[in-house]
């Protein structure tokens, strides 16, 4: 069964289709956004081994030549340097602005390649063919679009909507436990900050979902993606709303900072702690009911998922490392700091001008240096 999810955007509306089989309809489907008959797809070279052959069997399928551009796989492609090199192999394929990219792989792909996108000759149209959970439930939707620099991750970057979105299910099934794992922490976030009956049901079945079982994870990828949809339909340049979705960001993005954005811990695991820690952290400022946030970890830990400092390599933390990765997080605003914490499960709100000594106590008490 194919799901559509429209993404309501008035003139730059889009439809995420969710469903198993999706790549091999990808000409079909992509063919009427083309001018002319061929696609840049850019992929990274893991998943271009997997899957290109089917994705340009696709392509090929409808009359389109595909154009590949494999790149390194990983964080580190998320550079100026990997950046440069992207929009040189663009140039150097002649692509004009009538031309259309694909994105096929996980968010970094999906960033990197929808950034060139969005810069290269001023701006170009693409597609998002996300081969990761994260990528199909978060990353893929929405128009975000950056690289990180030696400052921090997605520092630089520019809102870009894709003109579609297919996420295939059945890609998933060579996605490494791991990852898959690391991708649950994003469908876990959309029922902790918004939809508490989601958040029932995956208590219920998160083994299903990163198990891979059809039914559950079609379910899980749809409803992900509705709540995304309809956030990013609200607030689309995150001026309010759309910061709840970045639940556990802060606390993750400052341990990625510290364990060096690579294999150590995934951004999904950072997250996943990060989230646990939001939950603990409105519990002990008296926000949030402290059963709420034991259950939000234990929802969390199911999934085979750090929920606490001591999980994390690199443990022990410098609290004060940790919150001066904090401070430099795109939403610090004059050395008091943004946070999405929880009210209860289900109910996130923004909560601006934390104050930072707040935050060094409770990591202390987490188990943090002081
Ligand atoms: P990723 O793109 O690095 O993919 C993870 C690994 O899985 C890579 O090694 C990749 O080669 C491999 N892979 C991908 N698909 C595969 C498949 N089907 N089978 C086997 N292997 C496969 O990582 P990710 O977790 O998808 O994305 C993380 C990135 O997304 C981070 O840079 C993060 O900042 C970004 N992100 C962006 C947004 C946004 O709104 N733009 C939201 C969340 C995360
Ligand atoms: N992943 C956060 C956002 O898209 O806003």
């Amino acid at each position: 069964m194919i799901r559509t999810v429209p993404v309501a955007l008035g003139g730059r509306a889009y439809d995420v289709l969710i469903g198993p089989g999706l790549i091999d309809e990808a000409g079909a489907r992509i063919a009427p956004l083309l001018k002319r008959p061929r696609l840049a797809v850019v992929s990274d070279e893991t998943v271009w081994s997997l899957h290109g052959a089917r994705f340009a069997a696709a392509l090929e399928a409808a009359g389109i030549a595909a154009l590949p551009v494999v790149i390194r796989p990983g964080e580190q492609t998320k550079s100026f340097a990997g950046l440069a090199e992207l929009s040189g192999r663009l140039l150097s394929l002649g692509l004009d602005r009538g031309d259309l990219i694909a994105a096929l792989g996980g968010g970094v792909v999906g960033d990197l390649a929808g950034f060139a996108a969005a810069i290269y000759k001023r701006g170009v149209d693409f597609v998002q063919v996300p081969t990761t959970l994260l990528a199909q439930v978060d990353s893929s939707v929405g128009g975000k679009t950056a690289i990180d620099t030696p400052h921090g991750k997605n520092l630089i970057g520019a809102f870009h909507q894709p003109r579609l979105v297919l996420a295939d299910l059945d890609v998933l099934a060579t996605l490494p436990e791991r990852e898959m794992r690391a991708g649950y922490a994003e469908v876990v976030k959309y029922g902790l900050l918004g939809d508490a009956a989601f958040f029932d049901w995956l208590e219920a079945n998160a083994a299903a979902v990163v198990a891979r079982q059809p039914q559950a994870l079609g379910r899980a990828v749809a409803r992900s993606v509705e709540m995304k949809a309809a956030i990013v339909a609200e607030d689309e340049t995150e001026q309010g709303r759309r910061a709840l979705l970045n639940l556990g960001h802060t606390f993750g993005h400052a341990l990625e900072a510290e364990t060096g954005y690579g294999a150590a811990l995934l951004h999904g695991e950072a997250v996943a702690a990060g989230q646990a820690l939001a939950f603990r952290f409105s519990a002990a400022q008296g926000l949030c009911p402290g059963r709420d946030a034991d259950r939000a970890a234990a929802a969390i830990a199911a999934a085979g998922l750090p929920t606490t400092l001591a999980e994390i390599p690199g443990h022990p933390f410098d609290a004060g490392r940790l919150l001066a990765h904090m401070g430099q997080d795109k939403k610090a605003e004059a050395g008091r700091l943004t946070f999405v914490l929880a009210r209860r499960l289900g109910e996130a709100f923004v909560a601006k001008a934390v104050d930072p000594a707040a935050v060094r106590d409770f990591l202390v008490t987490e188990g943090a240096g002081a």
